[in-house]
């Protein structure tokens, strides 16, 4: 595990992402905010659609017509990157906050070999460096990551599902963030290659003294490897809080059912799924999202919309990287 020393290096509120679509706005990102320590890995866990992707790529500003930002902050550093200039953020990418764009393996270009894909990268904020020195950082960037530096002469159809990975980060590395957020960095990789390009992705965090927000939909895997755990469900956070704690006390319906899931908490599995459909991000349900999927479900579960709040406040009371939160009327009641 990594150490966090209680700085924050990101802080998101009320992010809300909407696409707006023929049939009308989906609501892709609802009311997001939570606190990422300075040096730690947050995961961020859910089921396909529920806005991990969207929560990602916003915070990069790198959310693409129909889908707009429509309101939020993000806090890095001095940095408010909502509210900076195209070109202000487009300098922030990757030298401040980057990522490993989930599929980063099919986007990388077919045509254009991988020594000269990073270069692209590290000129687009670094000017005047010659040719040697480009190529020095090539090969550097690429021992980073464990790959040989004869990688860099290769097409990307030449390279393992792994190697691929690996490539994608070091791009995402190359102008050394301090935030990495890695988007189903594993996903597509079978399991023994999953856990060595992790185990690359953590040297590279420890290195760098970056914080990770790691985005997946694998409980297990995030189990194993995250400090903290935030849970998304139908584009909202549900409870966040530390990995163990998180596993032994769920507080949230939703995550109790994520937990039980688990084979065991020692050994990987996948999230398979709860009864119930994933609700309509064009027309959610109203109230608490999760209400008609919820066996713990009360009376005004289905009007009004519970707030992400402090349930269990940790050993040590003003130590907010022990809170764990969790948005649900079984723990603060409900209005009359
Ligand atoms: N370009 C788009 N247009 C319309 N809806 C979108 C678009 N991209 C994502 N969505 C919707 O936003 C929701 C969240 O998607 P996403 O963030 O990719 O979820 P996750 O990464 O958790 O699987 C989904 O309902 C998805 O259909
Ligand atoms: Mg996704």
């Amino acid at each position: 595990m990594s150490h966090a020393d209680g700085r924050i290096a990101l802080r998101v509120e009320d992010l809300r992402v909407h696409f707006h679509t023929e049939r009308g706005p989906v609501r892709a990102v609802e009311g997001v905010g939570f606190e990422l320590y300075a040096g730690e890995r947050l995961g961020l866990v859910g089921e396909s659609g529920s806005g991990k992707t969207t929560t990602a790529m916003a915070l990069m500003r790198l959310i693409r017509t129909p889908g707009r930002i429509e309101s939020g902050r993000v806090q890095l550093g001095d940095l408010e990157l909502l509210s900076l200039s195209d070109e202000q953020m487009r300098q922030a990418r990757f030298a401040r906050i980057s990522l490993i764009p989930q599929g980063v393996m099919n986007s990388l270009n077919p045509v254009m070999r991988v020594g000269a894909q990073i270069i692209d990268t590290i000129q687009a904020h670094q000017e005047g460096l010659t040719r040697e020195q480009l190529q020095e950082r090539v090969h550097e960037l690429l021992g980073f990551v464990e790959l040989d530096p004869s990688t860099a002469q290769m097409y990307p159809h030449e390279l393992s599902g792994g190697m691929k990975q690996r490539v994608g980060m070091a791009i995402s590395v190359a102008l050394r963030p301090q935030v990495i957020i890695a988007d189903e960095p594993t996903s597509a990789l079978d399991v023994v290659v999953q856990k060595r390009v992790m185990d690359t992705l953590f040297r590279v965090q420890k290195d760098l003294d970056a914080a990770v927000i790691l985005v997946g939909h694998d409980m297990g895997l995030m189990a194993q490897c995250v400090d903290r755990l935030g849970v998304m469900y139908a584009g909202r956070l549900v409870e966040i809080g530390p990995i163990q704690q998180l596993l032994e006390e769920p507080q949230h319906p939703y995550t109790r059912l994520l937990v039980s899931s688990l084979p065991s908490l020692e050994r990987k599995g996948v999230f398979r799924g709860i009864p119930g459909i994933t609700p309509s991000l064009l027309d959610p349900p109203p109230g608490c999202p999760f209400h008609p999927r919820c066996p713990e479900a009360i009376d005004g579960c289905s009007t009004q919309v519970p707030e992400l709040l402090t349930v269990v406040a940790g050993s040590e009371k003003d130590d907010t990287r022990l809170q764990q939160l969790a948005a649900c009327h079984l723990h603060t009641g409900v209005d009359a």
